[in-house]
């Protein structure tokens, strides 16, 4: 009990945490104090969207991004930066943007702004997020839509200019299932022939206890890491929640947020142990390919500050991460620390 996480796996990969502006500016003690001892990476989960940092063409918003940065420098952490392009938590000005050279414009003022102001303080961006469907082939996003496959080796030229030093990552969820997954190595060996640089890439890691995918993570590993660049995984949490609904109904269902869920009071403790499982066997898949990992990061510091309270469905009580609503360390904590 006496070293944390971030002590334990210190030979073998960085571990990390994401940020809103709720835990930087936090109150309560325990939250700074179990950041740091536990956490040696982070990542902004929300606060260097464009949506927040870049709310108008001529606008930029960098308050929190400044604290943010400012904190994982006062902690000596690895600074990631989350996300330069990507089609959601888009100011609404990008959505109405309907020719090449508006869209460029933007693409280029935004990352210079964004990823130049933080150079050489930003260890690592996520250049580009979500930019593939399920069975490989590229989002319709605006950017697709208007400037085509173009877009991405732009993005990654750019960071690359702004940010000189940082590492420079593409970010997806699914990316472990095999049609996603070819999608993505095609995407990164076409960046790689444009002779644009592309350091690493990111599995968010958003899986479902007793679900989680231990062979195709596997399997991706091995074949993102022969692409010559850094794996790591990015947003990792295992919802605890059934998330079997149709769109249609999710979309209902957020508007009246009742939590329906059968966990609100307490996790049962045969879901913890399962939970305590998952950990411990996607732990024991990293440490055998520590060589090819580079970071490890959960999407959130704990439960109750867990997106997946809200999502897709509002006000849920979740339950996907290794710290609970008291800062505790949770059974799945203990797994982690005893492979060590
Ligand atoms: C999520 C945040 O966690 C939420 O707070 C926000 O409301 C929506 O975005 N994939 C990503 C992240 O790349 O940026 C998303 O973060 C989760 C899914």
């Amino acid at each position: 009990n006496s070293i944390s996480l971030k002590q334990a796996y210190h030979a073998d990969f960085l571990i990390g945490t994401a940020l809103n502006a709720a835990q930087i500016e936090e109150k309560d003690s325990r939250a700074e104090q179990l950041i740091s001892q536990q956490f040696n990476a982070i990542t902004s989960e929300n606060i260097l969207k464009a949506v927040i940092v870049h709310p108008q063409w001529d606008r930029y918003n960098f308050t929190l991004g400044d604290k943010y940065v400012d904190y994982g420098e006062r902690h000596h952490m690895f600074i990631v930066g989350h996300t330069l392009i990507w089609h959601r938590q888009l100011p609404g000005f990008v959505h109405r943007i309907r020719t090449k050279d508006s869209l460029n414009l933007f693409m280029k003022t935004h990352i210079n702004a964004v990823a130049g102001r933080y150079k050489g303080r930003i260890n690592g961006w996520d250049v580009l997020n979500e930019a593939l469907n399920e069975d490989g082939t590229y989002r319709n996003s605006v950017f697709y839509r208007i400037l085509g496959f173009d877009y991405i080796p732009y993005a990654f030229k750019l960071a690359e200019l702004a940010a000189p030093g940082a590492e420079l990552y593409y970010n997806d969820y699914n990316i472990e299932q095999p049609a996603k997954r070819a999608g993505a190595i095609t995407l990164i060996k076409k960046i790689q022939e444009t002779g644009a640089r592309i350091d690493g890439v990111g599995i968010q890691g958003h899986w479902h206890v007793g679900k989680v995918p231990f062979k195709d993570i596997e399997e991706s590993i091995l074949q993102f890491a022969a692409l010559g660049i850094k794996v790591m995984v990015t947003e990792l949490d295992i919802e605890v929640l059934p998330r079997n609904s149709s769109e249609a109904d999710v979309n209902q269902r957020m508007r009246s947020t009742p939590d329906t869920n059968p966990y609100t009071k307490r996790l049962p403790d045969s879901v913890q142990q399962q939970l305590a499982s998952d950990y411990e066997n996607l732990f024991k898949l990293f440490l055998k390919h520590r060589d090819k990992l580079s970071r490890v990061t959960f999407w959130g510091v704990n439960d109750g500050q867990s997106w997946l309270n809200n999502w897709p469905i509002m006000g849920r009580t979740n339950y996907p991460l290794i710290f609970d609503r008291q800062y505790k360390p949770k059974p799945a904590y203990d797994k982690i620390m005893s492979l060590k």
